[in-house]
């Protein structure tokens, strides 16, 4: 037979236990519930403090319908077509997961399935908006490129 404490002591610690199990499915519940679960915000990122980025390749060597893969550099692809070179983000503009490079004939996400053309207008859905062309400029007269992933220009700019 157990002693009169010890029987107050597991009714209390059953209580307890009841008492957070409760607690714990009201939180679950409530996040299951739609309409009702709250949807964490996009993750803000801070500006990146060095938002110029060097590339190896010269003007010389980006050739109509090469697009270079620089997500890892800074977020962005280097590419070039019959009008000269440009640079694009590869954040998908629909929830900023990288867009994954189909050269020649453009960009796909892997998320969502937005699929976007070499000059990064959208060309299937759910993605409304087209990719942001950054600024592009060679060093010197047949120097490397550098690319300013924080300032975007008019989607026809080319070098
Ligand atoms: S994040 Fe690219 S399609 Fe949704």
């Amino acid at each position: 037979m157990m002693p009169e404490h010890s029987l107050a002591a597991i009714e209390a610690a059953v209580q307890s236990r009841r008492a957070f199990c409760a607690s714990f499915c009201a939180v679950i519940a409530a996040a299951a519930l739609p309409g009702q679960a709250q949807t964490p915000p996009l993750a803000e990122k801070a500006p990146d403090p060095q938002p110029v980025k060097l590339t190896e390749l010269t003007r010389a060597e980006m050739t109509p319908g090469k697009v270079v893969d620089y997500r890892k550099l800074g977020a962005f692809y280097l590419a070039a077509d019959d009008r000269g070179i440009f640079a694009l983000t590869a954040i998908c503009t629909h929830r900023g997961c990288l867009v994954l490079s189909e050269a020649p004939t453009g960009f796909g996400c892997p998320c969502h399935d937005s699929a976007y053309n070499l000059q990064g207008e959208v060309t299937e859905g759910p993605a409304k908006l087209p990719l942001r062309h950054l600024e592009v400029k060679a060093l010197e007269p047949g120097g490397l490129l550098q690319v300013d992933t924080a300032t975007t220009v008019p989607p026809e700019t080319r070098i």
